[in-house]
């Protein structure tokens, strides 16, 4: 798991982009359009047929970022993901084989949990830090809150169902270590090729978050 190294690569940036690429010629200008916005850290989904090729290429043509392999579900995916490049794998659960190969191959694997009884169990495998999936639909700000209590170790980066307006409110909590979602890269803007709109949004959402993070 590498909490340490999982952490510095979540501290590159206050929010990651999660990102389904369609189209593999996508991947090399979205990552440089995201890199020169000021997010070094961008997340690939294993979600369409040419997820491994985009990691891949911009594992090798983008040296400033480090591209995250999402969607992780298995092992071997794991395994496939680091192949290519990925700088760190991300799940939206956890599993025991999972925890196993990210531990045997010492390879940042951030795991996503939902309840208490999930975090006490991977804390007891040694995480610390976690994706809190489905974000929204668990509560979002107010879930994360309420864990603060009883895990005020523990860092989250909370994704799923996260808007561009509600990013501030989320990192304004101690223990979110950076906020994840598709809002960065909307499918629609990235398939007509709107690189503009997805700079702009980019450009907001991280103005917003540097203030957010500022103002804790
Ligand atoms: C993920 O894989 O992290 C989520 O599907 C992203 O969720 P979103 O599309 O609601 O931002």
């Amino acid at each position: 798991m590498l909490n340490s190294t999982l952490r510095s690569l979540l501290a590159k940036a206050p929010v990651i982009p999660v990102i389904a690429i369609e189209d593999r010629a996508h991947a090399l200008p979205l990552a440089q359009l995201l890199v020169e916005c000021g997010l070094p850290l961008i997340e690939i989904t294993l979600r369409t047929p040419v997820a491994f090729a985009a990691i891949e290429e911009i594992a090798k043509h983008v040296p400033h970022v480090a591209v995250a392999a999402g969607t992780v579900r298995t092992a071997d995916q794991l395994k496939s993901a680091r192949n290519a490049g990925a700088r760190l794998a991300i799940s939206p659960g956890w599993t025991s084989d999972l925890a196993a190969a990210a531990t045997g191959l010492s390879y940042p694997w951030l795991p996503g949990v939902a309840t208490p009884t999930e975090i006490m169990q991977a804390m007891n495998e040694g995480a610390d830090t976690f994706k809190l999936f489905p974000a929204k639909t668990l509560g979002g700000v107010e879930t994360l809150r309420a864990y603060f209590g009883p895990f005020p170790t523990i860092k989250f980066c909370p994704t799923g169902g996260i808007t561009e307006p509600e990013v501030p409110n989320y990192l304004a909590l101690e223990n979110v270590a950076c906020v994840g979602g598709s809002w960065l890269a909307p499918p629609a803007l990235l398939n007509a090729q709107d690189f503009d709109g997805i700079r702009a949004i980019a450009q907001r959402t991280l103005a917003a978050a540097k203030t957010a993070l500022a103002n804790r």
